[in-house]
């Protein structure tokens, strides 16, 4: 069998410090190289200090670690975003097409691009918004995440690079902390449950949105990137699944194991985000090219969540 070698950008992020984890199972410590602008000595195995816009020393990598496949998580997220548009764009974009053009020049195997719900505009369907929908995005993240998803196709048209990409919704884990989405909120309501406090929210209580629970974004993204490649059918980016709730509905999910648990609302310009995104999406393109199937519903997810939290701290808590 070929051995891969994987790297990944944006390894210290929220998906990425988990993401490592599952492909360092899959491939072994030493095929999976770790990157980041920034040191991590969480990590075991290979890390190197890698700014993506530096398309140079992405290419000196690449060759240096013979890479076969790049997952690609750096990325600034929707609220960071819009505190400074044109940087993100710069970034965002920049990185994206370095990683298009030298996996090209090196003739790398496989490219993951992780797009998102936030591609989707006031006009789409709030219910399991189409696949195929007109992208309107409203934030310079979800612009910068439909040019990359037009890039990636034509990447795959022109130069037969096998990018593959999913519109992740928001992402609960209990392993990373969020930096810079509007969807934050929906981990960091755990912690603060946790810690026995009251919980503020910046979205409106009715505001429902996409989300999904880690294991579940892991599990779509290594199933998705070991499809066969002939049934990848969409080649921007595929909606994904897992669950859809509002705030409201997590702090009633959290209310049954803490009753005393209390949400209270004080809404800012993220809500105006959220509320141009979808409810839901319809996920069919998914379900029928590669068999996704989501596991974990929200009050699955609060028990593992308040379960793994407290372990976490009681580990932390020094004696
Ligand atoms: N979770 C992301 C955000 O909130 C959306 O992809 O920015």
């Amino acid at each position: 069998m070929k051995k891969e070698n994987l790297l990944i950008t944006g390894a210290n992020g929220q998906m990425g410090s988990v993401l490592v984890k599952e492909l360092q199972k899959i491939y072994g410590e030493d095929h999976v190289i770790t990157s980041d602008i920034r040191t991590n000595e969480n990590f075991n195995g290979i890390f190197e200090i890698l700014d993506v816009t530096d398309g140079n020393k992405l290419n000196d990598l690449v060759k240096k670690h013979q890479i076969t496949q790049i997952y690609h998580l750096a990325a600034i997220l929707s609220a960071s975003g819009e505190l400074n548009p044109i940087q993100t764009w710069d970034v965002n974009m920049k990185t994206f097409l370095n990683i298009l053009e030298v996996s090209t020049v090196n003739a790398i195997d496989k490219v993951f691009f992780p797009s998102s719900i936030a591609v989707f505009g006031k006009n789409a369907p709030k219910i399991k918004t189409p696949q195929d929908f007109v992208l309107t995005p409203s934030t310079v993240y979800g612009m910068s995440k439909v040019a990359g998803e037009n890039w990636a196709q034509y990447y795959f048209k022109k130069h037969k690079l096998d990018v593959r990409s999913l519109r992740y919704p928001g992402v609960i884990g209990h392993q990373s902390l969020p930096g810079g989405g509007t969807t934050d909120y929906a981990v960091d309501i755990y912690h603060k449950a946790l810690a026995k406090v009251d919980f503020e929210c910046y979205l409106k209580n009715d505001r429902t949105l996409p989300m999904i629970y880690m294991e579940d974004a892991i599990r779509a993204t290594v199933e998705l990137m070991m499809a066969p490649k002939e049934n990848i059918n969409v080649r921007t980016a595929y909606n994904l699944s897992g669950m859809s709730f509002s705030p409201e509905e997590i702090a009633t999910s959290i209310q049954k194991i803490y009753p005393k648990f209390k949400i209270k609302y004080k809404i800012d310009f993220r809500d105006e985000i959220a509320s141009s995104w979808p409810s839901s999406t319809d996920d069919s393109s998914a379900k029928k090219d590669w068999s996704w199937k989501p596991h974990f519903d929200i009050d699955q997810m609060t028990e593992i969540m308040i379960t793994e939290l407290k372990s976490t701290n009681s580990k932390n808590i020094k004696v």
